[in-house]
């Protein structure tokens, strides 16, 4: 088998099995904590300054600071995505608040965070998935308030995920007061006669890198596009559904609670969109810097 690439933490790069965290971590005791997940292309990071503004905006959400600068990070991941050189990869990072010896939910004032990364294969989604989309259906969104954080703390999307799968789906669209918000693990667009809509950014979801690169790929290629809430019977009735996340990239949904979504085919606009992306990555793999 081949061997594991090295993990970084607190500092030094380990074999994954002498890799050893407190078990009085407050990530462990009570997921107190952070993450990134970040593509990295041909061994390129796939718009790095993006994931590491929205790492510090989470930071400072749960009254932390970034113990890292940009730069330093770079040099950490780089450092990281060498041992795989020229491939895909998904890197995972992660910062908790650190341990101190005992277990309180009291904010400790003095505490050394603990930092985390790893670099894996990255397995994105393969070209028959693409070309025929997937299934979805809709559960009540029970996750907290604060679902613009990336906090690892992910027991509720685990189990909404898990409810997809016990019904044969790929992921759960989520629901809130009427409205639907995104995926439990991707964000959310619909098309409406020629319109891509998106919910706006608000504390009900994650301010995903895709869904942002998505608008801006629309709006370079004057695709309509707005950023509004899609109430149940918007989704329903929706021409085309698509979810967008760092690992599953622009997919389409073609079945929404065992309905077909539009004629239960990937869109036309879903399609226009998913080459638009395809190229982007395309460039980012042959080392140009993509437009
Ligand atoms: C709940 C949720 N929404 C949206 C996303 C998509 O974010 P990104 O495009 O940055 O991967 C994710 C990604 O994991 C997610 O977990």
């Amino acid at each position: 088998m081949a061997k594991q690439p090295d993990i970084y933490l607190n500092g030094r790069f380990l074999p994954l099995e002498e890799a050893k965290v407190s078990v009085l971590d407050r990530g462990f005791l009570f997921g107190d904590g952070v993450y990134e997940v970040i593509p990295c292309y041909a061994g390129r990071l796939f718009r790095l300054e993006h994931h590491l503004q929205r790492l510090d905006n989470s930071l400072h959400a749960i009254r932390m600071t970034n113990p890292k600068s940009p730069a330093e990070w770079e040099e950490i991941l780089t450092q990281l995505t060498r041992q795989l050189p020229g491939a895909d990869q998904s890197i995972y990072l992660q910062i908790t608040r650190g341990c101190t010896g005992k277990r309180d939910h009291a904010i400790p004032t003095d505490i050394t965070p603990t930092l985390f990364a790893m670099t894996q294969p990255a397995s994105y989604p393969d070209a028959a998935t693409l070309a025929n989309g997937i299934t979805a259906i809709t559960l009540p969104d029970n996750r907290w308030q604060r679902c613009n954080i990336k906090a690892i703390t992910l027991l509720a999307n685990v189990l909404l995920r898990s409810e997809a799968t016990d019904h044969g789906a790929a992921e759960a669209i989520l629901i809130r007061d009427g409205q639907a918000s995104e995926g439990a693990t991707s964000n959310l667009f619909i098309v409406q006669q020629g319109e891509i809509i998106t919910p706006p950014k608000s504390e009900h979801l994650l301010p995903g890198i895709t869904r942002d690169l998505v608008l801006e790929l629309a709006n370079l290629h004057g695709m309509t596009f707005i950023e509004a809430g899609i109430d149940v019977k918007a989704l329903e009735e929706a021409d085309e559904i698509w979810l967008t996340s760092s690992t599953k990239e622009v997919m389409a949904v073609v079945e929404l609670n065992g309905q077909r979504v539009g004629n239960g085919r990937p869109g036309p606009i879903y399609s226009r969109m998913a080459n638009y992306y395809r190229d982007y990555k395309a460039q980012l793999q042959a080392g140009h810097e993509a437009t």
